[in-house]
Formats: structure tokens, sequence, C-alpha cells
């Protein structure tokens, strides 16, 4: 009788509203940047091209770079702008010219290469496997069995993918620069 077949579609339409009340889809809160990635965002020396970049990325890459690993100590040369290092008596602005271009001299032979994009916007001209690979292995991407020396990669190859890729696309976003002059890491 049609009353039946109502009734038994009814009842299939409720027990399926019931599974899917029982089995909800689990709740997403709009992806917002956390602490890390806002501080990252404010604290970055330099102007980001962040047309095509993941927000949460870069702002993390950065706090990783700027807050946390001291790359610019190194690789970048002056490190600080023209009197503004915090060891001298200034606020420990950055240098924003020479920001990761590199050219440090640290030792009597190591330079410490820079690490904004080049022409192909490639990070220190480095693909992300060969960024990788210098970081985890603290290996020369252009020479795979010399070892790199100074770079303290014996801690960064512990940090985790998701951080390396976060720096690797922070650095991606960085202008090219090229080397000052400076008289040694953190000058
Ligand atoms: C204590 C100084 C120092 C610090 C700090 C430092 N580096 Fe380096 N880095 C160097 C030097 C010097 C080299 C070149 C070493 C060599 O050729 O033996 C180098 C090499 C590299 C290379 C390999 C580049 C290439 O073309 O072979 C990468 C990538 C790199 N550094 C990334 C980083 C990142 C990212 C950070 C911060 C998370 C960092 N470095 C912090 C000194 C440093």
């Amino acid at each position: 009788m049609q009353w039946q077949r109502l009734v038994r579609l009814s009842f299939a339409c409720l027990i399926s509203s019931c599974a899917n009340e029982s089995d909800p889809q689990p709740y997403r809160p709009p992806q917002l940047l956390d602490k890390r990635a806002m501080i990252g965002l404010r604290i970055a020396p330099v102007a980001l091209d962040l047309k095509k970049a993941d927000l949460r990325a870069v702002g993390l890459g950065s706090y990783l770079v700027n807050a946390a690993s001291g790359c610019v100590d190194c690789h970048g040369c002056p490190t600080y702008a023209s009197g503004q290092s915090p060891f001298k008596g200034g606020n420990g602005q950055l240098s924003a010219e020479h920001y990761l271009g590199g050219g440090a001299k640290i030792g009597p032979t190591l330079i410490a290469p820079g690490l904004t994009p080049d022409a192909r916007g490639d990070p220190g001209g480095l693909t992300r496997t060969q960024f990788f690979f210098a970081i985890r292995s603290g290996k020369d991407p252009a020479e795979p069995t010399r070892v790199l020396q100074a770079m303290p990669w014996g801690l960064y190859r512990h940090m985790t993918d998701e951080d390396l890729d976060a720096i690797y696309e922070y650095l991606r976003a960085t202008p090219h620069a090229e080397p000052g002059t400076c008289a040694g890491p953190g000058e």
C-alpha cells in the first residue's frame, strides 16, 4: 500500500540522517596563522614576495630563520644595518640591503654563500632537493662528498620536513641580495 511505502521511506531517511548525526564531519576551523607565523611575518626585515606564497609556511620559515636559527649571522654581510649591532649599542635591526646575500668570511678560506633567490627563483641557486640534501647531510650539493664546514647543519638536520620546507619557502619569498662588506660573521 502507498502509505506503507511512505513510512518505509521516511524510516530510511530517519536512519540515514541519524547515521550522519552520529558520524559528523570533523569541525575544521578556518586556517589561521599560528603565533610563530605571525611573529615571523612581523620580524622579516625585508619586503617579501607573497604573491604565490603560502603565508603559514613563509611566516613559520621567517620565524625559524630570524628568531631561532641565526642564519643571517653568517649568511648576511653585514648582518646588521649600519650602527645597529645590538652588541655595540644598536637596536639589532638587520641589514635589509644585504639580507642573506652571503659574503661573510669565516676563518681563512670559507665564505658563506648567499641564500636569496637566483634568476630562476631558487634560494642560493638550490632546488628544494639540494637544499634538503645540504641541511640533512651537511654536504655541498655541488660537490656531494665535501662536508660543509662552519655551518651548524649538525643541529639543523634534526628539523622536521615541514620546518625545512617552511625555511625554503621563506627564502624563496625574499628579495635577491648581494654581499656587502663586513669584518666577519655577526658584524
Ligand atoms: C656559523 C655560520 C653559519 C650559520 C649560522 C648558518 N650557515 Fe649556512 N653555511 C655557512 C657556511 C660557511 C657555508 C659554506 C660552507 C662550506 O662551503 O664549507 C654554508 C652553507 C650553507 C648551505 C649550502 C649552500 C651551497 O650552495 O652549498 C645552505 C643551504 C645553508 N648554508 C643554509 C643555511 C640556513 C638555512 C641557515 C639557518 C637555518 C644557515 N645556513 C646558518 C655558515 C653558516
